[in-house]
């Protein structure tokens, strides 16, 4: 307690210091990767004022970043990206060093995926870090925007050591990303709280003059220690992930009481201590976090000699959840899937990405295809993804062509499109009137009405 109280006090100094400050301060900052996170980053500080350059080792995308072409969907993102680099304020290269000598802040923002033993690979982060060593130039802050092991910046501080001198010498700072696929950019510039975890003032004013539009817009600015700051994600998004686990196991309750998830879920979030987001049943999360970050964490538990039992909990009821679907639309079929033709709509791990990663749909399609079922599937844009992941199955250009024929339509991402659906259509083009739909997003009545079987989630 004494320690929160302390970082808000000390966060408020820093408000009114700004206040009373009219000048605002822009910096040269390198953002080092340019995935989801960098790209959002970069154009987002690019945007209040700062000039930023984006490396990336990976030439081909670093010549279509600059021809425009932005590789992933990200709503408002090529927007912001083209608005910037026209005004010269963001611009992209594969000359990471030369990003690293201009930069007063570096942001490292690269992958850190999970190894087989569920720990976070850092090479790539420790790569960066090597590399701002040997272009170490004067002072300059490090600062860890990618989800990095808690403990990070003890391994970060004896990597950049030998490379300091009296005049070059580093501030290591842990500043996690919140960003949602899908509303990253609406995120980074209205976020619920920006986390700054610094062992040292200026580091931490520095950072806060960097994010100066936020603080005049009243975001909660929470300044910690750097393990506290580290850890502030991954309990984050351990979290979010035992509360999906939870609701999903309810609503398999919810299915043997005869009990409806929705007004289940609405009762308890109405409780502000449970609170009413997040608690939406579905086939299981998935994505670039979660699955990620819950994996990690039971790995540092271990590491440390503590077992993180519901993280562990949680992550076992996601690999349920998934199979629980498949047994669901076996059962749907008279227990048999051979040669049964499944329509499955939506490939991406959720609505408005083309992010396939641990997508449920994976799991969910593979344990169908080992039952010898045949698989036609549509998403909006996924495809092209998920084709490298599953190649034998057949990808439909459109929801109706995926329906042709189908014993069973299953839906498992709630893409907006996929709530219109024609009754007529469907029965014309479906071998068999049933439907799955694991988001609950379709309208059951109508459907009842015309003869389908209606499956939802929970209900
Ligand atoms: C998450 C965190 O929300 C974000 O703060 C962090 O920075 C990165 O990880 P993201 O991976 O984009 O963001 O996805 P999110 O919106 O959190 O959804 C994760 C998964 O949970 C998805 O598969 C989604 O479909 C599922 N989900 C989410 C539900 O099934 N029900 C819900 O009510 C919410």
């Amino acid at each position: 307690m004494k320690n929160i109280a302390i970082s808000i006090i000390f966060c408020h100094l820093l408000v009114n210091a700004q206040e009373t400050n009219s000048d605002n301060k822009y910096y040269k900052i390198a953002v080092i990767g340019t995935g989801y996170v960098g790209l959002v980053l970069g154009a987002g500080l690019a945007e209040f004022g700062h000039y930023v350059e984006c490396a990336d080792i990976d030439q081909e995308k670093v010549n279509k970043l600059n021809d425009g072409i932005i590789p992933i969907f990200e709503p408002g993102l090529s927007e912001l990206v083209k608005k910037n680099c026209d005004n010269n304020s963001l611009l992209f290269t594969s000359d990471v060093d030369s990003a690293i000598q201009k930069a007063d802040i570096v942001f490292i923002a690269v992958g850190t995926p999970t190894k087989e033993d569920g720990k976070a690979d850092v090479s790539a982060v420790l790569s960066v870090v090597t590399r701002i060593g040997k272009n170490l130039n004067g002072h300059k802050i490090i600062c860890t925007k990618s989800t990095v092991p808690i403990g990070m910046s003890h391994t970060i501080q004896s990597l950049i050591q030998p490379f300091e001198t009296s005049t070059n010498f580093v501030d290591i700072v842990s500043n996690p990303e919140f960003l949602r696929e899908g509303t990253a950019v609406q995120d980074f510039f209205n976020p619920d709280r920006v986390v700054i975890g610094a062992n040292s003032e200026q580091a931490t004013k520095i950072l806060c003059d960097i994010y100066k539009p936020l603080l005049q817009k009243n975001i909660p600015f929470l300044i910690t220690d750097i393990a506290s700051s580290e850890t502030i994600k991954y309990a984050s998004n351990g979290f979010l992930a035992v509360k999906l686990s939870f609701i999903n196991e309810i609503a398999r309750l919810c299915e043997k009481v005869g009990a409806n998830c929705y007004d289940v879920a609405k009762g308890i979030g109405l409780d502000p201590r449970i609170g009413n987001l997040f608690l939406k049943p579905g086939p299981g999360y998935g994505g670039s976090c979660l699955p990620k970050d819950t994996k990690a964490l039971l790995s540092k538990g271990k590491e440390i000699g503590l077992e993180l039992k519901l993280i562990k909990a949680a992550i076992e009821a996601n690999d349920d959840q998934k199979s629980y679907i498949v047994e669901k639309i076996k059962t749907l079929l008279h227990n048999n899937l051979a040669e049964k033709t499944i329509a499955i709509w939506g490939l991406a791990f959720k609505a408005n990405t083309d992010d396939i990663r641990e997508s449920c749909a994976i799991t969910i399609v593979q344990q169908l295809l080992e039952q010898g079922a045949h698989i036609k599937a549509y998403d909006p844009i996924a495809s092209n993804n998920m084709r490298r992941i599953l190649p034998d199955i057949t990808y439909c250009s459109n929801k109706e062509d995926a329906l042709e024929g189908a014993d069973v339509l299953v839906i498992l991402t709630d893409w907006q499109e996929f709530t219109s659906i024609n009754t007529s259509t469907l029965s014309n083009l479906m071998k068999q009137k049933i439907i799955y739909d694991t988001r609950n997003i379709l309208c059951e009545l109508p459907l009842r009405t015309t003869g389908f079987t209606y499956c939802g989630l929970g209900k």
